[in-house]
């Protein structure tokens, strides 16, 4: 029971502020407890006569309604806010499976938002292996890993994972955001640092939060600033809570140093620097490289083994196979196992997740050395106290594999790469400004399928969505400040291997059309 009640609860004004109880008001249980009790106050005041000497300011009776509900008050306040800026989110209900069609209000919907990359969420022979997987294993296991929730499913796919990308071992988290949550506090200490891009993902900034390490940030992509991160967290100085508060107290020497980054940045489709990265973390003694491939695993990259690949750091064994050996800190220096080794392109541990390309049910894993991943299954919280991923899911996974790394994935991924170009090229031409890039780096990687198009403005950005999904049936999401730096919002379009090449040109069309409407591109020159 939420203190000072909720709607529909009886309340009375403040003393001397009005003279109706507001119980007789407080009908709707609909609007927030405050939103209600602004109501309240308003029409019981209106009620008072109008030469009342003990008429009291408005600002006095929504003080009076505030301190009753301040929860209340504050959510009100927190939405009116997120409104006028033209930033609340709301959801549409998707009325049957994810892919590049959705049905959504009865209406089918061009679908440029999912992060299906490979449009295998829907696969008959993901869904196949799945519905086996209920019918062997149930449905749910209803505990934790270590407790009675490892299936030979979940050892399977975690064997399968580690094998494909390279490492050593690989432990599986309920999701991605999980995986992130639960990597830095149970391998780092007071003693030890990270050193974080400024624009990671959410899930590694709560991480980071969670540890005691002292946190050093550097400029999204800066490779000097990296640098210069780097000496200051060797030189046991600087650092802070990541916060503004204060930092943990400095360590006389730091052993372990995590620089951590996003391998492709989900809000723009911009891809971390690898190849400048790990040869400056392996050059820095102490120091390990952790990278977040949510938005490259299973697409990006010749054979989809994610940023690495596509800045050409991997060698050309495609079964994740150790092409190069390891200095400095990081990569397989420590490796406990004898035969296989961790070398995943200078990647110490790789974080990613199964909530997109690889099938997009839910899920998230770590690959790294034993040692880490050993250590993971002690103490990451979010291994250790959630429920395991369902069986079904891990079936299906593998299945997602199989497409993955067969000639099917080799085609998903020319698709995808077809579909980014022709979406990238068309929007320069018509004139759009657009973010991100990708490609390049010799692994295989085109334009990445990530394309944020530039608006600036919150309001436009929003109305902009609208306009494509109610007048041209395309299904796009604007973003905008929190989510991204104010004054750069944008819609950020994904496409799919499962888009055809008349979804990408009709996608564009509606583009233009609404950007000309809306005074975002020149009218179109007539004759
Ligand atoms: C870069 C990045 N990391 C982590 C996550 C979290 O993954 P999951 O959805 O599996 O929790 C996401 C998902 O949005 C992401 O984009």
């Amino acid at each position: 029971m939420l203190r000072g009640g909720g709607a529909g609860q009886a309340q009375h004004h403040q003393r001397g502020a009005c003279w109706l109880p507001c119980a007789t008001t407080t009908t709707t249980t609909t609007k927030t407890a405050a939103a209600a009790a602004a109501t309240a106050t308003a029409t019981a005041c209106a009620r008072r006569p109008a030469s009342s000497s003990s008429l009291a300011p408005p600002a006095a009776a929504a003080a009076a309604a505030a301190a009753a509900d301040p929860l209340g008050a504050s959510l009100a306040e927190k939405r009116a806010a997120a409104e006028a800026a033209g930033t609340w989110k709301s959801e549409r209900v998707i009325q049957g499976p994810q892919g590049p069609r959705v049905r959504v209000g009865g209406k089918e919907l061009r679908n440029f938002c999912s992060n299906s990359y490979l449009g295998l969420s829907n696969a008959p022979s993901v869904v196949a292996a799945a519905k086996r997987a209920l019918d062997t294993h149930g449905f749910g296991l209803a505990s934790v890993r270590f407790i009675c929730g490892t299936t030979d499913l979940h050892v399977a796919l975690e064997e399968r994972l580690a094998a494909w990308l390279g490492a050593e071992a690989c432990i599986l988290f309920p999701s991605g955001f999980d995986a992130n949550a639960g990597v830095f506090e149970a391998l780092l200490g007071p003693r030890d640092a990270v050193v974080s891009d400024a624009l990671n993902h959410a899930s590694i900034i709560d991480g980071v939060r969670l540890c005691k390490a002292r946190r050093h940030r550097y400029a999204h992509g800066d490779v000097a600033g990296l640098e210069a991160a780097l000496r200051e967290a060797a030189s046991g100085g600087g650092g802070g809570d990541g916060d503004g508060g204060p930092s943990t107290p400095a360590a006389a020497t730091t052993t372990t140093t995590l620089v951590v980054t996003d391998g492709v940045f989900s809000m723009d489709g911009a891809v971390a620097p690898l190849e400048r990265i790990v040869p400056l973390v392996r050059r820095t003694p102490g120091a390990y490289l952790m990278v977040d491939d949510c938005h490259a695993s299973g697409f990006w990259g010749a054979t989809g083994r994610g940023t690495a690949e596509a800045r050409g750091l991997l060698g050309s064994d495609s079964s994740g196979g150790s092409s190069s050996s390891s200095s400095g800190g990081g990569s397989s220096s420590g490796s406990s196992s004898g035969s296989k080794k961790n070398d995943m392109g200078g990647v110490d541990i790789l974080s990613s997740t199964l909530g997109k390309a690889l099938g997009g049910a839910t899920g998230g894993f770590v690959c790294a050395r034993a040692d880490v991943v050993a250590q993971l299954r002690q103490a990451a919280r979010p291994y250790l106290f959630s429920n395991t991923l369902a069986p079904s899911v891990a079936a299906a996974t593998l299945a997602v594999l199989d497409v993955v790394q067969g000639e099917e994935g080799d085609a998903l991924r020319a698709a995808l790469r077809r579909n980014a170009a022709l979406f990238r090229g068309a929007m320069a031409d018509a004139g759009f400004s657009l973010g991100g890039g990708g490609g390049g780096g010799g692994g295989g990687a085109g334009p990445h399928p990530i394309v944020p198009v530039m608006l600036g403005d919150a309001a436009l950005a929003s109305e902009f969505a609208r306009r494509m999904l109610e007048r041209h049936g395309v299904y796009v999401v604007a973003f905008s400040y929190p989510v991204v730096p104010k004054g750069t919002a944008r819609i950020r379009v994904q496409l799919s291997a499962a888009h055809s090449e008349a979804d990408v040109e009709a996608c564009v069309a509606a583009f233009v059309a609404v950007g000309r409407e809306m005074g975002v591109l020149p009218p179109a020159a007539r004759g």
